[in-house]
């Protein structure tokens, strides 16, 4: 019986009916969701930590009201995912608790510094670009909850990546203190920015599962491909450049060529080792132990309520 559940189950995802919270769908599918779907928000909820950091530093007023803006904007990313997650039948003080615990991973990326104002910018720009790149597919993700989720943030997202856009604009056409600023945070983002797309595809151990259930509709190196083309483009609008010398378009295969990833420091980086890792988990926690009172009166002024509707 399982065989056949698990055919019907293929053949829905084939015609691309999407998968609710109801359905039956094999275990191993509920828990890929789940880890991809908790990482994802964890992302979002850590994502906020570096940019954070330059709230009370921005430049402008209007600086400052953007950036509060983007970072509120994450929290709800994240509140969205989570709830995504639930459906699954996981619940969110369990998942909190896979962040806190480090069982569950975020994406690399939010363990690197933010040293400087450019830093803000190149995040919008790259890391808020990659973000896209990977998850405008997952508008069309299997699993329906999912799927839905990813539409207004993908809207959010958008925003994001030109308001970083435009502050490396700004900057690149300012003094010669403001350029070096900002090239000099291309490169420390660069190479962190392309590692968000997760190991090669000959080194992913989800990738060729997850496409055949359409949980990813392309594989890590094709969307990473697609952002290294963009952005060679973009880059020489802000008269940057992009810290790989091996960059150089392939007229043959219709891509720009690039260099070699790290892979080593992408590995030491998602098991802990990073630049900032035990500063954002450190961070989490702190902000988890202090609210702790905000969610025992919230959980008493419900437990109220409900008695006297039911009065
Ligand atoms: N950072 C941290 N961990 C990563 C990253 C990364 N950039 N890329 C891959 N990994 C992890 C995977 O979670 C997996 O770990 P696990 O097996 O211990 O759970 C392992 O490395 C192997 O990678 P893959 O087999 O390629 O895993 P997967 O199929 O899940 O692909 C990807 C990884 C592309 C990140 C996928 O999970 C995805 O699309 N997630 C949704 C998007 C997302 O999470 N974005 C967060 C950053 S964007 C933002 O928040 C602004």
């Amino acid at each position: 019986a399982t065989i056949n559940l698990e055919q019907q189950f293929q053949d829905r995802v084939d015609q691309d009916i999407r998968i609710e919270p109801k359905d039956w769908m094999p275990d191993k599918y509920r828990q890929t969701l789940i880890r991809q779907i908790s990482q994802h928000a964890h992302s979002e909820i850590v994502g906020m930590l570096p940019e954070g950091n330059w709230i009370t530093r921005a430049p402008s007023l209007r600086r400052k009201a953007t950036l509060i803006a983007k970072v509120q904007d994450e929290a709800g990313h994240g509140l969205y995912l989570y709830s995504a997650a639930e459906t699954l039948g996981i619940s969110r003080a369990e998942m909190i608790d896979q962040l806190h615990t480090g069982k569950a991973k975020y994406s690399s990326i939010f363990n690197y510094p933010t040293l400087t104002w450019a830093d803000i910018g190149t995040i919008g720009w790259l890391v808020d670009g990659a973000a896209i790149m990977n998850q405008v597919p997952l508008c069309r993700t299997s699993y329906g909850p999912y799927a839905r989720a990813m539409v207004r943030i993908c809207k959010e997202e958008s925003f994001h990546q030109r308001q970083g856009f435009e502050i490396l604009l700004t900057l690149s056409r300012g003094s010669e203190a403001q350029k070096a600023m900002c090239q000099d945070a291309i490169n420390r983002w660069w190479w962190p920015s392309i590692m968000m797309f997760g190991p090669a595809d000959d080194a992913s151990p989800h990738t060729a599962q997850s496409m055949k259930w359409k949980i990813k509709r392309f594989t890590n190196d094709e969307l990473r491909q697609k952002f290294v083309d963009i952005c060679a483009d973009q880059v020489k609008i802000l008269g940057m450049e992009l810290p790989d010398p091996e960059l150089k378009w392939n007229a043959e295969r219709g891509h720009y060529d690039f260099g070699k990833i790290n892979w080593e420091e992408f590995w030491q980086v998602i098991s802990g080792n990073g630049p900032c890792n035990k500063e954002r988990i450190a961070a989490r926690v702190k902000a988890h132990e202090e609210g702790a009172w905000v969610r025992e009166a919230a959980t008493a002024f419900a437990t109220k309520r409900a008695q006297k509707q039911s009065a």
